[in-house]
């Protein structure tokens, strides 16, 4: 089970009305894409994607009385906009990211994401390609290893981090990297976070180039709002959450520029609104129910 965070501020954020044309590109569960469906009937139409295949499988089901109200595929975040178009989805009134792991995700061993249950060290989003961590830690240089774990896990002593995996080397199991961890655990700098939680986050984020993809799609996202139309973006680690801010903020100025002697002057346009100037968060209630809200920030913008 999969409780979706911030269910009513996404559903308020993004006002599906009957008519209305959506996107969700990181479907996990569906909760929230039912949410939008049921608010937009009888009409309203969702294209769901998620680079997990489960994910698209398990929603098939899930969101299945929607009949043809609904497209799903599977594809990356930065791949959905322009598979979009493709679908006839090319421009839409609301769109959401939801960022970082279900709970099915965690939850599944198999799946290589936590380390509190033995499995492969896999976390790739997509299985069917690419490296997976188990791979990468195998073969990575030191001094990679310690920059990827100081970029994406703010991990306090990352050259001894990386030191004791090397050391440790072959990791096959969630449980071998946790061990090569602990055995050099000092408490990262964001206080009272377990080392292998950050650990495991940087080659998360790493394994599966989140940060590139995310900062790569969110400018395509904006692209096709109508006017009017609202994206809107839960993240759950300052990496991410930085990211979206930068692009809003970006996508929300007028910049003007003068290039050579005729001084000719380009003038980018504003896009968008902003309308969260500061992140939303969870209800303390609500983290109380479901601690993985805990670290959940939803900013919207409004494309004019
Ligand atoms: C937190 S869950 C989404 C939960 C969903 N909103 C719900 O209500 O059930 C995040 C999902 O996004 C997917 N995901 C994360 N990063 C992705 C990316 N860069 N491209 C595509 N899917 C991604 C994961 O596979 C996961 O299924």
């Amino acid at each position: 089970m999969h409780i979706p965070v911030l269910y009513p501020e996404v559903l308020d954020a993004l006002q599906p009305k009957s008519g209305g044309v959506f996107i969700d590109a990181t479907l996990g569960g569906a909760g929230h894409a039912w949410g939008v469906l049921k608010a937009s009937s009888p009409d309203g139409r969702l294209l769901g994607t998620d680079a997990d295949f489960a994910a698209i499988e398990r929603c098939a089901q899930r969101l299945h009385e929607f009949d043809a109200r609904v497209t799903l595929r599977q594809c990356w975040l930065d791949e959905t906009p322009e598979l979009a178009v493709q679908l006839g989805f090319a421009k839409v009134d609301g769109i959401l990211i939801d960022l970082g792991l279900s709970s099915f995700q965690l939850d599944e061993a198999q799946r290589g994401f936590s380390f509190m249950r033995e499995g492969p060290l896999d976390m790739r989003f997509d299985t069917s390609k690419g490296m997976s961590a188990a791979d990468w830690v195998n073969e990575a240089d030191m001094a990679s290893m310690a920059q990827v774990l100081r970029e994406y896990g703010d991990v306090a002593n990352p050259m001894q981090v990386a030191e004791a995996i090397c050391r440790a080397r072959p990791l096959h199991t969630t449980l071998d990297l946790r061990r090569a961890v602990v055995s050099v655990a000092r408490v990262g700098r964001v206080s009272r976070v377990n080392p292998a939680t950050l650990v495991f986050q940087a080659l998360r984020i790493m394994v599966n180039d989140e940060l590139r993809r995310l900062s790569q799609a969110l400018p395509k996202y904006i692209e096709m709002l109508k006017p009017g139309g609202r994206l809107a973006v839960i993240s759950f680690h300052s990496l991410e959450d930085g990211v979206v801010k930068r692009v809003f903020r970006d996508a929300a100025e007028t910049h003007s520029a003068q290039f050579g002697f005729g001084a000719q002057q380009f003038v980018h346009e504003a896009q968008v609104a902003v309308i969260t100037k500061k992140p939303i968060q969870p209800s303390e209630a609500e983290c109380r129910e479901n601690t993985r809200a805990r670290s959940a920030r939803l900013r919207v913008v409004e494309r004019i």
